[in-house]
């Protein structure tokens, strides 16, 4: 077993058993009578998610003393909303790979796979509706909300050589923090927690879900199709600046910044010399700097948690989100 899958099966060790009850629980309550969505919706869910969501959802409840089994329920919610964001992702980013296999668009075309993501969007309201918590409500409303304009953000600065660290910051933090956050506060008011305690956890979530996107952005130039389930240099094709490029453009002669530039308003960019650039300007190193920032930051807002193997989890597959193969 790689090092990595080694983590894993520690991570979620003490949650085994309500994660193997989330994942019949995804796949079983997405029952339609209308054959197609039951046919790209299985296809979706188990094509092996990492269920990274539940996992810090059911980690956190359990971290703070919640012994019921309401999480189960809440966790099959959160990934519901998202698989539905993945499969309006890969129409918007034209990609034709995810979770190791062809995606839902590809296969079947774009219309039914932003229906079929709709009809997730929607199962999941259903889920939350039943809760009958108006504060479980206001979370996954106001984190499917900023979801939404962090993919339009992410929209208007395609071809934007100048975007720099900060607007790049609000993107990720948008489009792929907002949902661990909602996991994590979720997780803190079924437990019953402080708002204080809450914050926390939202802001070890956040950390997480930007450590996460950053490593993600950089797998995107350097790691390999099996290992990220994935196509390579989507980014750069879609025109986007992502952590390495922004670190790379200030960091390399003007004649390799032309380079940058060039490729990034291209619509056939050179994704070889690109990397190059990259891996030369030492902008791997950076962001995986940046990533352990964020790291050290969430372990420290997990501080008002006592000590217990779920605690020791959240901080594992924090520091893993670093640690992925690049
Ligand atoms: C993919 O998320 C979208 C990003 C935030 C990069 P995951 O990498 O958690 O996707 P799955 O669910 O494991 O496929
Ligand atoms: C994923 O963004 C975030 C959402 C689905 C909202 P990306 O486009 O960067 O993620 P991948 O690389 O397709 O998984
Ligand atoms: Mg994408
Ligand atoms: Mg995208």
């Amino acid at each position: 077993m790689s090092q990595v899958a080694a983590a894993v099966q520690r991570i979620i060790a003490p949650i085994s058993e309500d994660l193997l009850a989330v994942d019949r629980e995804v796949i079983d309550d997405l029952q339609s009578d209308i054959p197609l969505i039951k046919k790209i919706s299985d296809y979706i869910v188990t094509a092996g998610g990492k269920r990274m969501r539940p996992i810090v959802l059911m980690l956190i409840a359990r971290a703070l003393g919640y012994q019921g089994k309401e999480h189960i329920f809440l966790a099959t919610m959160i990934e519901y909303v998202h698989t539905a964001s993945l499969l309006h992702d890969d129409v918007v980013d034209e990609s034709d790979l995810r979770r190791g296999k062809p995606t839902a668009g590809f296969k079947w075309g774009n219309a039914p796979a932003i229906l079929t993501g709709d009809f997730m969007y929607s199962r999941a309201f259903q889920l939350m509706v039943r809760t009958q918590n108006l504060r479980i409500c206001e979370i996954v409303a106001g984190a499917v909300n900023r979801v939404s304009e962090g993919e339009v953000i992410q929209l208007l600065n395609i071809h934007d050589t100048t975007l720099d660290e900060a607007r790049y910051f609000d993107v990720i933090e948008r489009k792929t923090g907002v949902l661990f956050e909602a996991a994590a506060r979720m997780a803190s008011v079924v437990a019953g927690a402080s708002k204080e305690v809450e914050d926390k956890m939202a802001e070890y979530a956040l950390c997480l879900g930007r450590a996460f996107q950053i490593i993600d952005d950089v797998l995107d130039y350097t790691g390999t199709k099996v290992n990220i389930g994935k196509n390579l240099g989507t980014d750069l094709r879609e025109g986007k600046m992502t952590m390495p490029l922004i670190y790379a453009l200030r960091h390399c002669s003007e004649e390799d910044a032309k380079i940058i530039r060039t490729a990034v308003s291209s619509n056939d960019p050179d994704l070889e010399s690109v990397t190059r650039v990259i891996l030369a300007s030492g902008a791997i190193d950076a962001c995986i700097e940046a990533g352990k920032k964020e790291v050290s930051r969430g372990i420290d807002a997990l501080n008002c948690l006592p000590t217990s193997a779920f605690k020791n989890s959240l901080i594992e597959l924090l520091s893993l989100t670093v640690e992925r193969d690049r």
